[in-house]
């Protein structure tokens, strides 16, 4: 069995965006990607990050106040949310946001502890923090298709490295 776990630091935000690209063509549709972390610790740095080596070159704002945005791009429907705003799990079915789940889009949900009775279960979690001046981020895959996506983004960061600055632990011996 592959590696469930992959930890990596990010020195600086041209390793965010290395990450991004590895991870653009590691997605399949109907992936559900939870993004943890404090405010200020890289999470839609990394979703802009992503979608730019999808190839989408507008603005990406955060969705603090709309909830959710959705870019059409490349070959997937790519829903970005952010629940950092809820009081109560129950707004996220208030907001009709169950809609962006259980079809092919792709969803990265920033803040998912702020719905976590409702969403349904994620395939890939990302948890960032701030790691001195730059970033460390750990993925755990949820589930087999969290896992094939790990397996695919850990290729290609092998691929790239070390030019690209996304310098990594060893991820988690296979069991
Ligand atoms: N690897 C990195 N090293 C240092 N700074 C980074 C790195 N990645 C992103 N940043 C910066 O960290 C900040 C993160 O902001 P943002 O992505 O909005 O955080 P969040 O969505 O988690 O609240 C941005 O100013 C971005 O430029
Ligand atoms: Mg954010």
């Amino acid at each position: 069995m592959s590696a469930e776990r992959l930890e990596l630091h990010l020195p600086d935000e041209s390793a965010t965006r290395a990450l991004g690209a590895a991870l653009a063509p590691a997605l399949v549709p109907g992936l559900r990607v939870w993004l943890q972390g404090d405010l200020g610790a890289g999470k839609t740095a990394l979703v802009r990050a992503v979608l730019r080596a999808l190839g989408f070159s507008g603005t990406v704002r955060s969705p603090t106040y709309t909830l959710v945005e959705l870019y059409p791009v490349s070959r997937l429907n790519f829903y970005h949310l952010d629940l950092y705003r809820f009081e109560f799990h129950e707004e996220f079915i208030d907001a009709g946001l169950e809609e962006c789940f259980g079809g092919d889009a792709v969803c990265f949900v920033e803040w998912p502890e702020k719905a976590e009775s409702f969403l349904p279960p994620a395939d890939l979690v990302l948890r960032l923090s701030v790691d001195g001046p730059g970033r460390r981020v750990t993925i755990e895959a949820r589930s087999e298709k969290g896992q094939a996506c790990l397996r695919r983004l850990a290729r290609c960061l092998q691929a790239v490295r070390p030019p690209a600055g996304a310098s990594s632990s060893a991820p988690d011996s296979p069991a």
